[in-house]
């Protein structure tokens, strides 16, 4: 069911921990499985991400997508980084089942949050990044309540 890099990166995760005194630190959660992942930049004057790490209460899924795009985000600059997206990140890890494919969207988006939270400390505007948001699933239309 998943690809051999899947489970190399879910069994041997790259760039786990935390980085102190972060240039941005971005948290997003899945309000639908409760997962949460946090992301933690190290940016140099140049605009380079010299350093990253994350920490995530995630299934092995959101574990293996985000080791992997640790992975392709590092040394890049910014406006880089800000274009890896979740479906690059699936295909350097050779695919992941349809139903795991929202687990990879923790990556980028808690990437994107670290990026923003960077930037707002900087006074920066990076062309093309959005406010991120705290949910994966924020300003989807609600599921009707059945009572
Ligand atoms: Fe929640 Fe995979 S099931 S991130």
């Amino acid at each position: 069911m998943y690809s051999e890099k899947v489970m190399d990166h879910f069994s041997n995760p790259r760039n786990v921990g935390e980085i102190e005194n972060a240039s941005g630190v971005g948290t997003v959660g899945n309000a639908k499985c409760g997962d949460i992942m946090r992301i933690y930049l190290d940016i140099n004057t140049d605009g380079i991400i010299q350093d990253v790490k994350f920490k995530t209460f995630g299934c092995g899924a959101a574990v293996a997508t985000s080791s992997m795009a640790t992975e392709l985000v590092k040394g890049k600059t910014v406006i880089e980084a800000l274009k890896i997206t979740n479906k690059a990140v699936m295909e350097a890890l050779d695919g992941l089942p349809p139903v795991k494919v929202h687990c990879s969207l923790l990556a980028e988006e808690a990437i994107h949050a670290a990026l923003w939270d960077y930037a707002e400390k900087n006074h920066l505007h990076i062309e093309g990044l959005e406010k991120p948001k705290s949910d994966i699933h924020e300003g989807e239309e609600e599921e009707s309540i059945v009572y």
